[in-house]
């Protein structure tokens, strides 16, 4: 395992302290009682939290577990829609806001649970109409409008497994989704707005269809009234389908282990991995940590994750968590720089915004742009902000408390990741005395260690691998179409162990720092991106011989993204057709994956260094592309070339 970079290692010597306010500890949803409550018996413990949920029919066995298999409340019967609706809707709390929602160009949409009832039976209505049956999945390509939360619940409603596929996403990256997961159905949109500007979808979903024939129907939400393709007898507008249904739906129940998503996220392959979530134990793993990591009082918080729903952290802290506990939210469809970039601060001031749960990037950007931005925002009803996503380095952190929360919000630094459904590592606002840099401790009812390169837990002061040691309600129940690369990936490496592939550490009161990625997989702005798709994707542009991609520490990105590529026939980078082909490869990749996976930088060079055997030797192109010292050259097969490399690096400028 690569050691822990400088500024890591220098955070380990941390020794502030945050304990919660006073006030804030006495009236929180969760006191210290509830760490020893759980570890007393951490199954009844969790369906303790289950009961909180509305079942159709109880549970007969609250886990069955195989290795790597696990079942929770198995045989109970629930709607997860029902859950996340109607019933908050038969409890009174019709007139509640779900959701405060606003459009980047400034229009904007209040949405009670009333509301939202109605429109999900209309949606479930209208995908039933076009054909959609229980288990047969849907795709979801969208921008953050509120359909998009109608259409997830509407698929949670009917039973139909959705994957949503994040609109920054190319038509390649869809179809290859839409295949893998023989999606019948494709919900989309004209486009969204994005930086000011429309932004389209609807061309994406033609192109990646071309190929995707067992795609049936494709419904359109008009966003912006641009012109679109249109296929006679595929595709239909949502407002054409959906408006005339009724607004009542009478729901199916299903089993706890009904699939509810797939979300596909980046391994160390070139082929993203479809996870699979179910339904009675993700529901359970969201609403239990979104009420006591975020210490929800849901008559009166406004509650903010200001992510895309195209991650797990939008399903899981948007749409799923937030609505089981029938939480009042913001929905924001923009970028914070749109119009001025104090948008967020003009969103919390407006709709009293009491939590905010954001990634480290976004709060690494701020500081770049200035703490000027926040004054002459009341920021007064903040009460409490998270951090997901990424490390994040003491700096931005106490940035994040100082300049946001007014030093009197406590900050939670939740470690997580698509594959374990919610929240894991955590402190408890209300109990956690916690340290900038922190994610602190297991949430309750979680077992988690650092080990070993043997498997065996280091003691306080020792650095690791973070795995979970005991199954847990939310966790992925596998990859979609794959389970030998489920078994392989994440039960292999440590046997009884879930692998998480991050490093960790524990500090001397045994308290967990995350180190990042000990795999190919990078974190840039908190997106997962794996060096490998980015080299597929680099090695199939025509003038490509090789490419070795590695992620480079980024002030603001946290990880940002470097392609060594060597040129078929040789081209030199400061010739013209260089710069060229350097430009041409950059949007080569946008088009293969996404904008968000185009490099920051790319050289082009004579070779890359390789062991005799012929690997890339990637740790050196590491230390090359952070400027570091080099490690170990010995296995290189022509130690010259490493030095070639690092000359083009300082002479090279930045891509953009
Ligand atoms: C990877 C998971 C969790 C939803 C968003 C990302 C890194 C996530 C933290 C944190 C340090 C973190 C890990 C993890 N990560 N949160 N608080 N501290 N690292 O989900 O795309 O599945 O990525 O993000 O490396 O393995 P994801």
């Amino acid at each position: 395992m690569p050691g822990p970079p400088d500024a890591l290692a220098a955070l380990l010597h941390e020794s502030r302290r945050f304990p919660p306010p006073e006030a804030f500890a006495e009236r929180a949803k969760a006191g210290p009682e509830v760490y020893a409550e759980a570890a007393a018996d951490r199954i009844s413990w969790w369906e303790e939290q289950a009961r909180q949920l509305t079942w159709a029919r109880p549970w007969d066995r609250a886990l069955e577990w195989e290795l790597p298999l696990a079942k929770w409340f198995v045989g109970g019967e629930l709607n997860v829609s029902v859950n996340c609706v109607d019933r908050h809707v038969e409890a009174g709390l019709g007139d509640r806001v779900a959701f405060f929602w606003e459009g980047e160009p400034g229009d904007t949409r209040t949405i009670t649970y009333a509301e939202l009832h109605q429109e999900v039976c209309r949606a479930a209505n209208a995908l039933s109409e076009l054909g959609v049956r229980a288990g047969e999945t849907v795709a979801i390509y969208m921008p953050m409008i509120p359909e998009t939360v109608f259409a997830m619940l509407a698929c949670a409603r009917l039973g139909a497994p959705h994957t949503v596929v994040f609109g920054g996403f190319s038509a390649d990256a869809l179809r290859g989704r839409v295949q893998d997961c023989d999606a019948r159905t494709v919900v989309t949109a004209d486009g969204g707005y994005r930086r000011g500007a429309p932004s389209a979808l609807k061309p994406a979903v033609d192109l990646a269809l071309a190929d995707c024939p067992g795609v049936r129907k494709v419904l359109v939400v008009r966003r912006t009234g641009a012109e679109v393709g249109w296929v006679e007898g595929r595709d239909v507008w949502w407002h054409d389908i959906v408006d005339r249904q009724p607004a009542s739906h009478t729901p199916e129940m299903f089993d706890a282990e009904h699939p509810l998503y797939i979300m596909y996220t980046s391994g160390t392959t070139a082929k993203p991995k479809g996870i699979l979530h179910t339904s009675g134990g993700y529901l359970t793993h969201v609403a239990t940590t979104h009420r006591l990591v975020f210490d929800l009082e849901a008559e009166s918080d406004v509650y903010w994750t200001a992510a895309d729903i195209g991650w797990v952290t939008g399903h899981s802290y948007i749409v799923y968590g937030p609505l089981a506990n029938a939480t009042t939210s913001v929905l924001y469809e923009g970028t914070p720089d749109t119009p001025s970039r104090d948008r967020w601060w003009q969103i919390v001031e407006r709709y009293g915004v009491s939590i905010l749960y954001t990634a480290p990037t976004t709060i690494r950007t701020f500081m770049k742009w200035g703490a000027g931005l926040l004054e002459g925002h009341d920021l007064s009803s903040l009460r409490l902000l998270g951090s997901v996503g990424e490390p994040i380095n003491p700096e931005a952190w106490m940035w994040y408390r100082h300049h946001v929360g007014g030093d009197r919000c406590p900050v939670v630094d939740t470690w997580w990741q698509t594959e374990t459904g919610g929240i894991m590592l955590t402190p408890l606002p209300g109990v956690t005395a916690t340290k900038p840099g922190a994610a602190m401790v297991p949430f309750p009812g979680i077992s988690a260690a650092v080990v070993g390169e043997d498997g065996t837990p280091v003691g306080a002061g020792g650095a690791g691998y973070l795995v979970v040691t005991e199954p847990w309600p939310g966790m992925l129940r596998g990859i979609w179409g794959d389970p030998e690369r489920y078994r392989d990936t994440y039960w292999s490496r440590f046997p009884g162990c879930y692998f998480a592939g991050d490093g960790a550490k524990l500090d001397d009161d045994g308290d967990i720092w995350l180190l990042g990625r000990v795999d190919d997989v990078m974190n840039v702005s908190g997106h997962r991106i794996s060096t490998t798709e980015i080299e597929h994707a680099l090695v199939g542009h025509p003038g490509v011989a090789e490419a070795a991609v590695v992620g480079a520490d980024d002030p603001t990105t946290g990880q940002a993204i470097v392609a060594f590529v060597t040129v078929r026939g040789g081209v030199a980078e400061d010739s013209e057709s260089g710069a060229r082909l350097v430009v041409e490869l950059r949007e080569h990749v946008a088009r293969e994956i996404g904008p968000i996976a185009k490099p920051r930088q790319i050289l082009l060079t004579p070779e890359l260094p390789k062991t005799r055997s012929g690997k890339i030797m990637r740790r050196l192109l590491r230390d090359v592309a952070d400027n570091r010292q080099l490690g170990d050259v010995t296995t290189l097969l022509d130690p010259s070339v490493v030095d070639s490399i690092k000359d083009r690096m300082t002479t090279a400028g930045d891509g953009d």
